[in-house]
């Protein structure tokens, strides 16, 4: 074979067979076929698209690039979740205990943050002593012993995406449904679970600006997680606006602990109850979503979410006595309300910007090796649809430094509108794709 003929071939439009599909990931993930070849190939993928077969076949060369968790020595159905990353996004912190403490056995592997948005590790180092590092054997006794794990992304794990993801980012080739979804869907089949929900995100802090392109990768990826044999489910939610009230990452864990005590702000629960119903019945723990629903609001009730969640984090090394008193996470030095210079309704928050205040304020990486601080970041006190007077607390923002807070504080003002006009509410589940 040649990767001549496989870029030319695709070039025309033509349908790549599983054999090339094969041949070329083997050859790039071992360094015999070099990027410029492959960014041509991104390129003829990314105007002439792929055929679902084509993008199955992709999926799968990629999740085999490497190793595979094996989880059979985990007993019951594992269910993993995936969102596909936004702001304010702490569900896997609330949304984890939930289920474990309904056994569903949790066997998860989360990454760290990027950019404007957060990753679920950094989150859970706001507790001393906390480690993703753990070995598999650890990862899987613990999932056996206490319901839940969480392990970084270990790094041959499909390393053909690691380098494709690479390469695409440097080539304007990201934004392509097919590559997209067989990116994700691939680190997901690598890792193991029997089923898998999507949680995929719409709006300015997503990665799919629009409903209409969140429901199309939806699609894409459950039909490819269908086809490779494992139960997938995708939920479509908003991220026009940051999830929750907190953004930063031990503000986030602080909502997290509020949200397993019962008073977690409602755009929140809800996303926890409808994408933890779905892994409830995909892991045969109830029959219908009423039925799931009232079992994880009844982990909240009896507090042994909260519980779970706290043996989790002494599992992995953490201090879980901060579970019961989260006011001794990590905070800045310096804690301002940011108000409205005008009244009227708050019709939009430019969700993205919002993320990208966190990372001036130091919460975030600016590249892979910055290292983050963990107590700042803002807690918005108003949501798109409230309606405002002049002076009021529109958001808290902490900060330890005051240049980063003055230009934080100035980029969130200007993330803000606010109008006479009432906007239209619009619904914040956006709806399920089931195979
Ligand atoms: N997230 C991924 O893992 N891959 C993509 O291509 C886009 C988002």
């Amino acid at each position: 074979m040649r990767m001549y003929d496989i870029i030319m071939k695709k070039r025309n439009g033509q349908t790549l067979t599983e054999e090339e599909i094969n041949w070329f990931i083997q050859g790039y993930t071992n360094g015999e076929i070099p990027d410029y070849q492959v960014s041509a190939l991104m390129m003829a993928i990314y105007f002439q698209k792929m055929q679902r077969e084509e993008t199955l076949a992709l999926t799968m060369a990629m999740a085999r690039s490497g190793d595979q968790l094996d989880l059979s020595a985990i007993h019951g159905i594992k269910v993993d979740k995936h969102s596909t990353g936004g702001v304010g996004d702490k569900t896997s912190l609330a949304l984890t205990p939930m289920v474990a403490a309904c056994g569903i056995p949790v066997a998860k592997m989360s990454g760290r943050g990027l950019g404007h948005t957060g990753g679920t590790i950094d989150k859970l180092e706001s507790f001393p002593g906390f480690t993703t590092s753990i070995s598999t054997t650890k990862f899987i006794e613990n999932v056996n012993t206490i319901g839940i794990a969480i392990m970084g992304q270990t790094a041959d794990l499909a390393p053909a995406d690691k380098k494709l993801y690479a390469l695409r980012d440097v080539t304007a080739t990201v934004d392509n449904m097919s590559l997209i979804a067989s990116s994700i869907m691939s680190k997901k089949l690598a890792a193991g679970a029997d089923a898998i929900v999507l949680d995929v995100k719409t709006g300015s802090g997503a990665f799919m600006k629009t409903t209409e392109d969140a429901f199309a990768l939806a699609r894409e990826m459950v039909r490819i997680g269908t086809d490779a044999g494992r139960k997938t489910i995708a939920v479509v939610s908003d991220m026009d606006q940051p999830l929750g009230r907190a953004v930063g990452n031990a503000l986030e864990v602080k909502e997290a602990i509020e949200t397993l005590r019962g008073n977690g702000p409602k755009d929140f629960e809800e996303l926890c109850l409808t994408i933890g119903a779905q892994m409830l019945i995909a892991g045969g723990k109830a029959e219908s979503e009423e039925e799931a629903r009232e079992k994880l609001v009844r982990t909240i009730e009896d507090g042994s979410a909260l519980h779970k969640f706290a043996e989790f984090v002494a599992a992995q090394g953490g201090d879980a006595s901060y579970v019961f008193e989260p006011e001794k996470l990590p905070k800045a030095a310096i804690v301002e309300n940011i108000c409205a210079d005008r009244g009227g309704y708050l019709s939009k928050i430019i969700c993205d910007e919002v993320g990208i205040c966190s990372l001036i304020l130091g919460g975030g990486r600016e590249t892979k090796e910055s290292e983050i601080d963990l107590s700042v970041g803002l807690v918005l006190n108003k949501k798109v649809g409230d309606h405002v007077k002049p002076g009021d607390v529109l958001a808290v923002m902490h900060a330890n430094d005051e240049e980063r807070f003055q230009q934080a504080k100035k980029r969130f003002l200007e993330a803000c509108q606010i109008t006479e006009e009432e906007p239209v509410k619009e619904p914040f589940i956006k709806g399920i794709i089931r195979a």
